[in-house]
């Protein structure tokens, strides 16, 4: 039977990207995100195309109802889960300096980016558990976070701040789970080119024609989808807690 993957805000951007990747590697997907599914339901049938299942269920990782509820239906619809990539983010809807921005736009990133994920895992963690008496049966997670976990940002203080919890979430699972033989990784992208940069394209281009981004280009969706197929493939059992970086060289100290 083939493996399934849950990837969260799986219809566009990195997810998608993610999705199309694993599709290729032989899995199903669970994708989730919060429009209604006649938004997504070409992004369904393109995976399909693939020769994978694609099922969609609408949830705002953000709610706890909607978490509980995400992971019940993925059960009771697959019967089996191998692979959570936690994807799901926002931005800052505006980009506020430090000493102004409000609590507001703190709470609506620490919870989306940071409470979903970490509150998602753990459910899906208790079942991967569950799922290991199977004979051969193989989990694992991959949270997809940011340079901003490292980078400081002072014009977007709560973004910084929620992908530096999620990278501290990543290695907590990874050593909590790491007895169970489930490994956790934390992809880490840099500028990649999404709806998500879209507003902000213009500032990015002129930063990439300086020299920001030793590669010389933007990121791609398709970058990190590809580095989080590798890793669902099974080729770095060994790694748990690993950081791969996917940023054209971007955080590399430079003199
Ligand atoms: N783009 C970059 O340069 C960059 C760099 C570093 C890290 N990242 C991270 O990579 C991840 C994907 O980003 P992206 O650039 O692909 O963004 P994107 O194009 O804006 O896509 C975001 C996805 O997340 C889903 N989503 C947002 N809030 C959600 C919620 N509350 N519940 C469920 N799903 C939700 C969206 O669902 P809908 O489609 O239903 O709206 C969408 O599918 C994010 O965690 C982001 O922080 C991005």
């Amino acid at each position: 039977m083939r493996p399934v993957a849950l990837v969260t805000g799986g219809t566009r951007g990195i997810g998608l990207a993610t999705a199309r990747a694993l599709a290729g590697e032989g899995f199903d997907l669970a994708l989730c995100g919060r429009r209604e599914e006649a938004k997504v339901s070409h992004v369904l049938e393109e995976i399909r195309a693939r020769g994978a299942e694609a099922r969609y269920f609408r949830a705002d990782i953000g709610t706890s109802d909607d978490r509980v509820r995400l992971v019940a239906r993925v059960r009771s619809s697959f019967k089996r889960l191998q692979l959570l990539v936690n994807n799901a983010g926002v931005a800052p809807d505006v980009r506020a300096d430090l000493l102004e921005a409000g609590e507001d736009s703190f709470d609506r990133l620490i919870s989306i980016n940071l409470k979903g994920p970490y509150f998602l895992t753990q459910a899906v963690a208790r079942w991967m558990i569950e799922q290991k008496e199977q004979p051969g049966y193989m989990g694992a997670i991959v949270f997809v976070t940011s340079m901003s976990a490292e980078a400081a940002s002072p014009n977007r203080g709560e973004y910084c701040v929620s992908k530096a919890g999620l990278a501290m979430t990543a290695r907590l699972f990874a050593v909590r789970l790491a007895g169970a033989a489930i490994p956790v990784y934390e992809v880490r992208p840099g500028i990649i080119r999404t709806d998500m940069t879209a507003a902000v394209a213009g500032n990015y281009d002129r930063l990439i024609r300086d020299g920001l981004i030793p590669q010389g280009r933007w990121g791609e969706a398709e970058d990190v989808g590809r580095v989080v197929a590798a890793l669902a493939r099974g080729d770095a059992p060994y790694s748990t807690g690993a950081v791969i970086t996917v940023d054209g060289g971007l955080t590399i100290p430079r003199l």
